[in-house]
């Protein structure tokens, strides 16, 4: 079975955990047992019978042994897009009973409250009954459960709508619902950046309500999917600058109760952060026609962003070189570009049989994040737009862009970081932009200037997380 690795959550200077950070990991992609929210589909749901996919409850069984042992902490995300009127055997609560209770008392359970978490992807086609049934079950079984659902219809309109009022019209009628996970953390099809406006009212409405769940905000770095069938399986959302902008809403602004990671390895929707699976043998995907926009195009680099983001969030205290704690004693730039402006029509992809949605919203550019142990100059060459310069500091890390030149092609972008007329690092796009694209393709290539981001981090174990935490208390100003 795959290793279990993650990102998560570095605890620098043993600063106590005060807030938790979960990954989403869609565990039908079941290579490599990486995250913490376990995204799983009804067993049975295809119709071919009950039982046809026990791999899904023994991958399940795996990851829970290996989270034991290696300190980590798991929820089930039961993935209830698959509804009643779509799969033949769809959950049910004594099969979900069943599972939660499997684990209740392993140590990789992760308990809120002294009860055991339970979340969802959507949850509406099963309504209230059902997730009070699933509590009922539960308390009868003598396992409390604290449950706090993706119910995305709502997150959705909240976007659209007042929010305070979706919020509150959602808890009227989700009676039995403790906290809820926002899972819209990308724009809704609108050329805005996305604000946490919706954040805040979901949390101050569950509160109002007394409810004692989690806030559970979404961070996700990207959205792009193209299933090459047509529009309604292709779309981008705004996501230039969304990673960094996220988090800097959840720890400035939201202060959730947990933050969700989403995704660890949903691949299809370009919002993995994960390493890229290796083209052959055992750990390999089949990743269809989605391969055509994801091989050869490496994420892991944001996770160095997620890192210096999450040690901030846990201790409420911006790492940077400064503090007595050094956290920052690296210089690195990560930066972020699609492989072909957006006008140029690529040989294929769902170009052929109409536009990928919302394709003029991407800006035709290259972002950089630096993150400096001292002061440095960042340069940036894009095609003909040579050298462009920002100046990074140690205040923390700074964000910038460099466009596209016009009639940009088989250009590689190259990031160097500077001090003292020296060049320390340097760093060549892995993919160059170019107009001979052979895939109409709206995910972007991440790479770093410096050190990659180490292989497997360690976690804070989430042992803190025996009741509702205490908030670290944030800085105000960075510099
Ligand atoms: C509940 O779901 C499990 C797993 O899919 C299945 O094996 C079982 O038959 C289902 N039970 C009922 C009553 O549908
Ligand atoms: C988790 O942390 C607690 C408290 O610091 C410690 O007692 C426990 O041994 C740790 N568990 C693991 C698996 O590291
Ligand atoms: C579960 O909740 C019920 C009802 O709130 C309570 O009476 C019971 O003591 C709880 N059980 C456990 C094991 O916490
Ligand atoms: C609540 O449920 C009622 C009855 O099913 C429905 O008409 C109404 O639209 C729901 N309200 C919200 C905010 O979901
Ligand atoms: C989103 O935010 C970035 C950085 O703050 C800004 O440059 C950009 O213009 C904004 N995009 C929109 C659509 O407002
Ligand atoms: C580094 O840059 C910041 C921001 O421009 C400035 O406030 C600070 O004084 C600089 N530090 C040094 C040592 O030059
Ligand atoms: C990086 O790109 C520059 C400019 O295109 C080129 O001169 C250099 O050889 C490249 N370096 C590597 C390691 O590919």
């Amino acid at each position: 079975m795959a290793h279990f690795s993650s990102f998560v959550v570095l605890l620098f200077c043993g600063v106590t955990s005060a807030a938790d950070v979960f990954a989403h990991f869609m565990v039908t992609q079941q290579i490599g047992i990486d995250g913490f929210a376990l995204n799983w589909a009804p067993p049975d749901c295809s119709g071919a019978g009950p039982n046809n996919q026990d791999w899904n409850v023994q991958r399940i069984d795996d990851a829970f042994t290996v989270a034991a042992a290696q300190g980590f902490k798991l929820m089930y995300s039961f993935d209830m897009s698959y509804t009643p009127a779509f799969c033949t055997y769809p959950w049910n609560t004594t099969f979900m009973a069943t599972m939660i209770s499997r684990y209740a008392s392993n140590p990789a359970a992760y308990i809120w409250n002294g009860e055991v978490l339970v979340s969802s992807y959507a949850g509406e086609g099963y309504g209230n009954n059902f997730f009070a049934e699933l509590k009922s079950v539960m308390t009868k079984q003598g396992v409390n459960i604290s449950l706090a659902p993706a119910l995305t219809t709502y997150s959705g309109a909240a976007q659209n709508q007042d929010p305070n009022k979706v919020a509150t019209g959602m808890l009227q009628n989700y009676t039995s619902i403790d906290g809820y996970l926002n899972w819209q953390t990308w724009p809704l099809d609108t050329y805005t950046n996305l604000t946490a406006g919706v954040d805040v009212d979901f949390q101050v409405v569950l509160n109002v309500a007394g409810r004692a769940g989690p806030y559970i905000m979404g961070i996700s770095p990207w959205q792009f999917k193209d299933f090459n069938d047509g529009y309604y399986n292709s779309w981008v959302e705004y996501s230039d600058v969304l990673f960094p902008n996220r988090w800097d809403q959840a720890i400035r602004t939201v202060q959730p109760d947990i933050v969700e990671i989403i995704t660890w390895n949903d691949f299809g929707e370009s919002h993995y952060i994960r390493d890229l699976p290796p083209l052959t043998g055992p750990a390999s995907l089949d990743l269809g026609v989605t391969g055509n926009y994801i091989y050869g195009q490496d994420h892991s680099a944001w996770r160095i962003m997620a890192q210096y983001y999450i040690t901030w969030y846990k201790t409420g205290v911006p790492p940077k070189a400064s503090l007595l704690c050094n956290f920052v004693t690296e210089d690195r730039v990560v930066f972020w570009y699609r492989i072909h402006p957006k006008q140029i029509p690529c040989a294929s992809g769902t170009n052929n049989i109409g536009v990928v949605r919302n394709a003029a919203y991407p800006a035709d550019a290259v972002f950089a994040w630096a993150l400096v142990s001292k002061n440095s100059t960042i340069s940036m060459t894009v095609g003909s737009n040579e050298d462009w310069t920002f100046q990074a500091s140690t205040c923390g890390p700074v964000l910038n862009m460099v466009p596209f030149p016009a009639g940009i092609d088989n250009a590689y972008p190259v990031v160097a970081i500077e001090r003292n007329g020296k060049t320390l690092q340097t760093s060549n796009g892995s993919v160059a932009i170019t107009q001979a694209c052979s895939y109409e393709d709206y995910n972007p290539v991440v790479g770093v200037a410096g050190p990659p981001i180490q292989g497997i981090s360690k976690m804070g174990n989430g042992s803190g997380m025996k009741g509702k935490p205490e908030k670290p208390k944030y800085e105000k100003s960075v510099c």
